[in-house]
């Protein structure tokens, strides 16, 4: 009887596994070899570890804990030979022998068990592909995982995801849940982008006005800043701040930690650093002047000054910061100085002369150099964006190549580690990723969710000894536009899912119809059960098409697991009201007729698509 119960409760998304040669998994497997059966979870089943204390470990028995599933966790150590063997035990070992790739796991599912062995962080990445092939039931403790062999590991060994929470204040809640979102979809690194011109975020004790006075703006730059839709002079007359107490950015690192990810933080300089001054005007090329926190989007042309008072101000700050965050690496921004101050200025005119520099290019290399080799004698390397090339690189620095991949290209080519996140490569989240007039404000540009699945972190100029510097890839999450956590995780998802599998995947891996269609339906009907906001795909089958001729079929799915596709054929808006599709439609067009057919994706939690529109023209 329980047994028929289960197999009733079963949810449809097996039968979607069935047939995806990546039996649902985000980011595809290196490899998947699908076997007979399944595992069925009962409220007999058992947890053996042989690491109890780790925390994969303790993440996933937590993560069972709350499923109800398998609650009994036991230590092998403490089981005699013959019981271990037993049936329908779920066996998690630690593997921390070489025989596996770096982060890489194998997972074992059949009837009988499933066994886990994982190399370092491997575990928990084969622990995220085990959660996300569990199918449970509504019966509390039972639920199916289909058998199959997986041996997986990543192809870049920086995945990362950055946020910035200077344009906008995020708390530490969301900033935990965004890291949730990111260990589902094995990224490494969260890139903390901590301080601009219109908020420093990060309390740094030994200068409290940092905080006292830079995290908070009068008011904020709402609508477009700049462009032909440019609004000027509309403000909110809002304040808006926020920051984290030191103690709050130890609970981040420890959280992102049992995770393994690794938080880098960055603070922005030489540019980008106007809401620091706004707290000391002495750290700028003129003192006497007072400067307020940035309310506006832009580059601003005041920002630190090269002086021996900035730099040791900068030291502290930075040694402040390395001591709360073990981070290897150390962003300290780097961009879109412009050195408007740095021309007017008598000081900057003299440290030119003085240090035989070339120019103002000259003195960003110079005031790069000198953060470098502070962080170095402190035992980290920076990473900068791709400014840092202006005037010649500091030796061991990292270069984030975002303005193309010329910066990235150039810095491998001279030996230096690179991580690519081109704007041109879909990897800036703030852009918009549908051209419908019915998207939210953004800038920058058009970012669709395929093109951020077909950019190629390598590229195809640099040898194969130079694409090693390539350390990986990541994208941005700027939010000038984004002030709540609903519309940034309306712009990260499902983007940072192609994001991941570019990350992690194989390019002979990658299959964009199999991951729009038969992957991204169950995973956004996932994140939506774990209260996750996120863009709700078109129609799949459907996109802004003129056809020409007399009889069409429209033959759709829905872009969601479980949500509804509505439309109209006058090419009104379609609501939840109109018409339901549930079978592929066939039309004939009369003679010099058109026929708007218009659609949209309703989820059953209520969240919709934008519509689209196919012309069917006579
Ligand atoms: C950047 O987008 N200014 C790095």
């Amino acid at each position: 009887m329980k047994k028929l119960l289960l197999l009733l409760l079963l949810p449809m998304g097996l039968f979607a596994q069935n047939n995806d040669p990546n039996m649902g998994i985000i980011p595809a497997p290196a490899s998947v070899s699908r076997g007979k059966g399944e595992f069925k979870f009962t409220p007999e089943t058992i947890v053996l570890v042989d690491s109890p204390n780790h925390k994969a470990i303790k993440f996933i028995s937590e993560y069972l804990r709350k499923a109800n599933l398998a609650t009994s966790v036991t230590d092998m150590g403490t089981m005699d030979k013959k019981r271990t063997s037993l049936k329908n035990s779920v066996k998690l070992s630690l593997i921390f022998k070489e025989d596996l790739p770096a982060e890489g796991y194998e997972l074992k599912i059949t009837e009988d068990n499933i066994e886990l062995r994982g190399r370092g962080a491997g575990m928990f990445y084969g622990i995220q592909t085990l959660i996300q092939l569990i199918q449970k039931s509504n019966s509390p403790g039972y639920a199916i995982v289909p058998c199959a062999t997986i041996k997986d590991n990543p192809r870049f060994r920086y995945r990362g995801m950055h946020l910035d929470v200077a344009r906008h204040f995020f708390d530490v809640d969301f900033v935990k849940k965004y890291i949730d979102v990111m260990a589902m979809y094995k990224l490494n690194y969260f890139h903390w982008h901590l301080t601009d011109d219109q908020g420093w975020r990060i309390e740094i004790k030994k200068y409290p006005k940092l905080t006292e006075i830079g995290s908070m703006r009068a008011q904020t730059k709402v609508g477009r800043a700049a462009g032909p839709t440019a609004v000027p002079g509309l403000f909110d007359n809002t304040p808006h701040g926020g920051f984290y107490t030191q103690e709050q950015i130890n609970d981040v690192i420890m959280y992102a930690a049992s995770r393994y990810i690794t938080v880098v933080p960055e603070i922005e300089m030489p540019g980008h650093s106007l809401a620091a001054l706004a707290a000391y005007p002495e750290w700028s090329c003129d003192a006497g002047k007072t400067y307020k926190v940035g309310e506006n989007w832009g580059v601003y042309d005041d920002f630190f000054c090269p002086t021996p008072e900035t730099f040791k101000a900068l030291f502290d700050i930075l040694k402040e910061v390395m001591d709360m965050f073990p981070s290897a690496y150390v962003h300290i921004g780097g961009d879109e100085c412009n050195k408007v101050s740095w021309k007017k200025s008598e000081f900057c005119r003299q440290l030119i002369a003085e240090e035989k520099l070339k120019n103002d290019e000259g003195l960003q290399s110079y005031f790069i150099n000198k953060i470098a080799k502070y962080v170095s004698s402190q035992g980290r390397q920076i990473i900068g964006w791709d400014e840092i090339l202006e005037g010649g690189l500091a030796p061991g620095s990292v270069v984030m190549s975002w303005q193309g991949e010329k910066g990235g290209i150039a810095a491998a080519q001279m030996g230096h580690d690179v991580v690519m996140t081109p704007g041109s490569g879909g990897l800036y989240f703030d852009h918009v990723q549908s051209k419908s007039t019915q998207e939210p404000l953004s800038i920058g540009g058009h970012a669709p969710l395929s093109k951020t699945y077909g950019y190629d972190p390598l590229p195809s100029v640099l040898t194969s000894a130079q694409q090693k510097y390539v350390i990986g890839v990541q994208a941005n999450l700027w939010t000038e536009y984004i002030a709540t956590p609903g519309k940034a995780e309306y712009m990260l998802l499902p983007r940072m899912l192609a994001l991941s599998e570019t990350a992690w995947s194989l390019p002979s891996n990658k299959d964009y119809k199999n991951f729009s269609t038969q992957r991204i339906p169950r995973h956004l009907a996932q994140l939506d059960r774990n209260g996750y906001n996120y863009r709700v795909p078109v129609p799949i089958g459907a996109s802004d098409t003129v056809l020409k001729g007399n009889k069409f079929k429209i033959e759709l799915a829905p872009s969601v697991d479980g949500a509804k596709i509505h439309y109209t054929i006058d090419g009104a808006e379609p609501t939840e009201n109109d018409l339901v599709y549930t079978a592929p439609l066939e039309f004939t067009v009369p003679e010099r007729e058109t026929i708007v057919f218009r659609s949209i994706v309703v989820t059953s939690s209520g969240k919709r698509s934008v519509s689209t529109s196919i012309k069917m023209e006579n």
